[in-house]
Parts: structure tokens; sequence; C-alpha cells
């Protein structure tokens, strides 16, 4: 479906989510509600109250992801426009779209900006943040997708010399096996041969640091977890009882992740009815809600090339915090 928006000509939305969406959000909640240990699905963190506590976290001092990216994308973004030629910049779950205005402005300054192809799930934020584009970049043209990069790759727009941003190390929340790798593949495919990826990944560093920005002195990120079981209760009918949970983070050494789980403090029993599911854990049990992969240049550059892609450079800050890859379509 491709809707032209009334509001203004250089603007159109394509609302992409299917009509089975909800039957799979509730079969994904059980089936993950059903493992050992029990798991929550990370989408849910973000109701209203979740993505402002998200923000909050993005701006803690302890919370260096989001403040070295866009450093390093300013840092970078010109000599990336140089290497890739790109006229549409193409981003997925791009949100209030902070970062991308770097990338649209040196691709101004470099006279080659033609189109912005936003792709999320939230329709009100991507509609504002397209009527704010517009008017910031006067011959610019958005091409909305409303949809999901997990689902819904294939009703991206067909583009070349384009330039596809994921970005905020969201790569990391995947598992690297099986769905970091079939993304990956999906995207590739979805952009055909000799098209540029520029991938946010959060690196493998010292413990300590890693640790405090998942566990801030503020207790932010621990209310941002907790804010899951408030959405689930609302959402799907669960009968969590926040007191008795606590946020638990800590970094894998055989995964190379940091894991988010929620401890019970008591033995105790939860149901979330919507999708029929009881479950008893005793003192100490957790759910888990999600994972953080961290990797190195060498995971990064394996992982794309097993999806269809070559590392064309990868950037890093001086502190080697976070990173950006260029990669291209074989
Ligand atoms: N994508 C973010 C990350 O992996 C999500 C995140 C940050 C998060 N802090 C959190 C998720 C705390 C759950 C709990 O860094």
């Amino acid at each position: 479906m491709s809707l032209s928006s009334e509001e203004h000509p250089r603007i159109v939305v394509d609302v992409v989510i299917d009509d089975h969406a909800e039957e799979k959000t509730l079969e994904q909640l059980r089936e993950a509600l059903l493992e050992d240990p029990p798991r929550l699905p990370s989408r849910h963190f973000y109701d209203d109250r979740g993505s402002d506590l998200f923000e909050q976290i993005c701006e803690l001092p302890e919370y260096y992801q989001t403040r070295t990216e866009h450093k390093l994308l300013e840092d970078i973004a010109p000599r990336l426009i140089e290497l890739t030629g790109a006229e549409r910049l193409v981003e997925l779950g791009s949100g209030a779209a902070t970062k991308t205005r770097v990338i649209l402005d040196a691709m101004r300054a470099a006279g080659c900006l033609r189109s912005f192809v936003p792709m999320d799930v939230s329709e009100g934020i991507v509609r504002r943040v397209a009527q704010e584009l517009v008017e910031e970049y006067p011959r610019l043209e958005v091409h909305a997708v409303i949809g999901s990069f997990l689902e819904d790759l294939s009703s991206l727009p067909q583009g070349h010399k384009e330039l596809v941003a994921f970005l905020g190390g969201t790569i990391g929340n995947l598992k690297p096996e099986p769905h970091a790798r079939e993304f990956l593949s999906n995207l590739a495919r979805a952009m055909g041969s000799g098209e540029y990826l520029l991938l946010g990944a959060d690196l493998i560093k010292n413990r300590r640091l890693l640790h405090a920005a998942y566990n801030d002195s503020q207790g932010i990120t621990a209310e941002f977890n907790l804010n899951i079981l408030e959405v689930t209760n609302r959402r799907f009918d669960a009968n969590f009882e926040l007191g008795q949970w606590l946020h638990r983070a800590f970094f894998n050494e055989d995964e190379h992740r940091i894991e988010m789980h929620l401890e019970a403090r008591t033995d105790l029993e939860f149901t979330v009815a919507a999708v029929g599911v009881t479950r008893r854990v005793a003192a100490g049990d957790t759910v888990m809600t999600e994972i953080s992969t961290k990797y190195d240049q060498q995971k990064l550059e394996a992982l794309l090339a097993c999806s269809g892609f070559e590392l064309v450079e990868f950037f890093t800050d001086p502190d080697q915090l976070f990173s950006l890859s260029l990669a291209r379509t074989v």
C-alpha cells in the first residue's frame, strides 16, 4: 500500500505492517515465556515511557554508545559519501533520526543528496520526522516505510546508489546465529549487489566500562528494564508485581554479550493471560529481557562475509569503544 501524503508533495508513506502482526506478536511472546529460563521479547520495552527512559539512558554518563557513535559519524561522514557516492539514504529503525542528519548533511555538502527512506514501526514519529526533514532539506524526497526491519525488508523501495544505515548497535540485540546472520542476509537480498551498508556495532572492551553502561548509578537502566513488566501487564493482561523483581545486567564471557535479566526476589508465580502462560519461579531465578552482543573487527567481518557483504572500511573512535563498518553487497 502506498499513500501519498496530503501534507507534502515530497513525502510518500508506505504502511506495510501486515495483518498477522498481532498474531505473530502473541505467538512470539508465548514461545519466549515458555523457554528455559523464560524470556520477554525486548520489543516490549518501548511503550511511551520506555522510549522516554531509553532516551534518558542514551544521555547517561556511563552509556558511551550513543554519543561515541554520533561523534564517530561526524568524523567519517564526508569520507563515507566520498567512498559510496550515495544519493539515497535508507535508515532501518530510524526513530527520531538524530544521527541521520549528520549523514544527510554530508550528502548535501557533496551535492548528491536526493532521497531519504526511513523505516520504522512507529508511524507517528516517522511522519513527524519526514515533515521536519523536507522542511530542513529543500529538495529532499522522503519515502517512508512504516514496518519492521525484521519482517518487512522486502517492502523497501528499490533503489541504487544507496547507503543503508543500521545504527545504534542494534545488531548486538540479535543473536549472532542465526538471527543477525539471517537479518543481514535478507537485507543483502533486498539491496541488490554493489550497494552499501553502514553498520553500527558496540565493541568488546574493559569489563568495568561495559558493566557500568548497563548498571548506571541513577538507576535509569533498572527502571527501563522493569518497565517491560508494566508493558506486559497492560498489553497482555499479565500480573507481574514490579516490587518482586530486581534488575540484573552482566557480561557473559562465553557469549561475549551483556545480558539483561529480571531476577525474582522470592519464590513466585506469574501469569500472562493473553497467551495463557503461567510460570512458577524460585527466588534468584531470572526472566531474560535482552542480549547485547559485543563484537570486534574480525567477528564483524566474518558475520558480514557469511551474509553477503564484504567489508570496505572499518571505523572506530580513538578509545575503540564503538564501531561503524562500511560494507558492500557482493
Ligand atoms: N540496544 C540497547 C543496548 O543493547 C538496549 C539497552 C540499553 C537496554 N540499556 C538497556 C536493554 C537496559 C535492556 C536493559 O545497549
